[in-house]
């Protein structure tokens, strides 16, 4: 029978669960595919790091170029992270003929066109639910159960680590460094929390969500962006006495023709479904001029909800191959106006 040779890149807090699902649920997965999914390569940057899974013996190696530059890998996950060397690696991959996964939204949300005509050029797939929201299926349902609406405005809790944060401030009083410090145990934060305080890891995942909403090419540098660093246990306390609570927000609009996208804290009424997003948990509301408003809720963060998405992904391109097709592309994309930044 025909195999799917598939090679992971990283093997971090996502792309360790990337393997263990991999590898304890092979059996389903190739019921699913109709193909069995081997996994043949697992790229690391070191061989002798402490990781939360074992990893089939022979299947490591750090020469992550020399893995997707064999002819025999048809899917390349991506779970590094960060712009290089995640880039040059996805697009060796897709030139070399492979279907890729990703979960980067720095570099979607960077360089996302690039990364789009290169899977066009090379007829590949590459899809990257988990790129936005952890586990939540957000964005294949605004790029295709949603294409026939029209959505006009998408608000979301898109950063688990600073939702910990400000629920944390909001509920037990703690302070901004030690609610941090517990988000980073638990795995949530990026490398390096900046990313996740400050609002950049926010505004990435905002341009993803502006640009699928609203068929648009939004990059993060279109983003207004303003974190939480500045945010009190005062402020906190003062949302409470209003009866509103603070919340980072991702806000992406269409305005007449232009698309804008902000990411600030923002007190919401204790009555808005946004307000009941506890903890690390992500939820993303949508409005459309069809269907009303939708509301997506889930877990936004952490190694396995995060594979959950990676996973899902990798079974839609895997029987795209094996069916000879591909997705649906964001080549098709109309290019509306995006608002420069901090316009409002
Ligand atoms: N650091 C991110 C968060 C991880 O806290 O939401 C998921 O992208």
């Amino acid at each position: 029978a025909k195999s799917l040779k598939v090679a992971v890149l990283g093997c971090g807090a996502v792309g360790s669960q990337v393997v263990r699902l991999l590898t304890e649920q092979a059996d389903d997965l190739t019921a699913r595919v109709g193909a069995r999914v081997e996994l043949v390569g697992v790229a690391v940057r070191r061989l002798d790091a402490p990781r939360e899974v074992e990893v089939p013996e022979g299947l490591l190696t750090t020469d992550a170029t020399g893995l997707v530059s064999r002819d025999d890998v048809d899917l390349v996950v991506e779970v590094i992270g960060g712009i290089e060397p995640a880039r040059s690696l996805i697009l060796a991959a897709l030139e070399n003929g492979a279907s890729v996964v990703t979960a980067n939204k720095a570099l979607l949300a960077e360089d996302g066109p690039t990364l789009f005509e290169a899977a066009a050029k090379a007829e590949r797939d590459l899809y990257y639910e988990a790129a936005v929201a952890g586990a939540i299926p957000i964005l294949r349902p605004l790029r295709e159960s949603l294409a026939g609406d029209k959505v006009t405005r998408v608000l979301g809790i898109v950063n688990g680590t600073t939702n910990f944060i400000l629920d944390k401030m909001d509920t037990s009083g703690a302070g901004f460094s030690e609610a941090l410090e517990e988000a980073q145990q638990l795995g949530y934060a990026e490398a390096d929390p900046t990313a996740d305080v400050e609002g950049f890891d926010a505004a990435a995942k905002a341009a993803i969500l502006a640009s699928l909403a609203f068929h648009s090419r939004v990059t993060a540098s279109d983003v207004y962006r303003e974190g939480i660093s500045e945010v009190t246990a005062a402020d906190v306390a003062s949302a409470r006495d209003m009866g509103a609570v603070v919340k980072l927000l991702a806000i992406c609009e269409l305005r007449g023709d232009q698309v804008a996208a902000r990411v600030h804290p923002a007190m919401i009424p204790r009555s808005h479904p946004l307000a009941s997003v506890r903890e690390a948990y992500n939820a993303v509301f949508v409005e459309s001029e069809a269907a009303g408003q939708l509301m997506f809720y889930g877990p936004g963060a952490g190694g396995a909800p995060t594979a959950s998405a990676v996973l899902g992904d990798l079974v839609t391109v895997a029987r795209n191959r094996l069916a000879g097709t591909r997705g649906a592309g964001e080549s098709a994309y109309a290019d509306r106006a995006v608002q420069p930044m901090g316009e409002t």
